[in-house]
């Protein structure tokens, strides 16, 4: 039976000894990096590049490419786009377009993930559509948390530990670590308070700060879009 493992921080992925590549890793930044790529995408975007540096980011905007991203949650001076999933709502401007991103900690998870399975891109935005299609691969299943500069954070977990709930209520997967069943158990207990329970969440307090509030709320709707993002070579696309 396909296992579940969740990974609570890049750091962590070493320690899990991922051998092949016939895995799905599930990278994960609710506030807000992996909500921003698949808002991009359900609007209209062809393609989202995920870059790990700002210079980099800089080079392909000299080269015609739309950019976004931020910094400790603060756009970037000179990119089209901060890292809102707002900015991307509905505007011709990103339509059929790729547009490079990069930011503190969802961009850097990516990497870390890179060759290493199928990498999908999870959100409460698009939770069902990630489930369903992990469900019909019947393949071991990695939930990477970005968390926030390799430290454990709420948000991320939350939502691995929801997908787990979702897959392991199949009784077709199996929890492969004690971080799956916690996460397994934490959504259990907090599935029907959700918003209360992320109420202390250190990135959201991060975002309250900076009067981003509407990015939190948006952030947690629950099945807005049914896409299911994926990184092909260094493209992230709908499948
Ligand atoms: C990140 O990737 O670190 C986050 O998405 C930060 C943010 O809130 O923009």
């Amino acid at each position: 039976m396909p296992l579940i493992n969740i990974i609570l921080t890049p750091a962590e992925f070493e320690y899990y000894n991922i051998s092949t590549n016939d895995n799905i890793i599930v990278v994960i930044d609710i506030f807000r990096a992996t909500s921003t790529i698949v808002t991009a995408l359900a609007n209209g975007a062809k393609s989202v590049i995920p870059v790990s540096s700002i210079d980099e980011a800089r080079r392909l905007k000299a080269n015609g490419f739309l950019v976004a991203g931020e910094k400790n949650g603060i756009p970037l001076d000179g990119f089209d786009f901060g890292n809102s999933p707002l900015d991307f709502l509905n505007i011709e401007k990103i339509k059929n377009k790729d547009i490079a991103i990069t930011t503190t900690n969802g961009t850097q998870a990516i990497q870390v993930a890179k060759n290493k399975g199928e990498i999908l891109i999870g959100s409460f935005l698009n939770h069902d559509a990630v489930a369903e299609y992990i469900l019909n691969q019947n393949k071991n299943v990695i939930l990477l948390c970005a968390g926030w500069k390799n430290k454990f954070n709420l948000e991320d977990f939350v939502f691995a530990g929801s997908l787990t709930h979702y897959l392991y209520s199949t009784k077709k997967f199996e929890l492969d670590s004690d971080s799956a069943l916690l996460g397994y158990l934490t959504f259990d207990r907090s599935r029907r308070k959700l918003k209360e329970f992320l109420n202390m969440a250190s990135h959201k307090k991060r975002l309250e700060n900076l009067n981003l509030e509407a990015d939190i709320d948006f952030c947690l709707s629950i099945n807005k879009y049914s896409v299911v993002p994926k990184l092909i070579n260094d493209k992230i696309i709908l499948g």
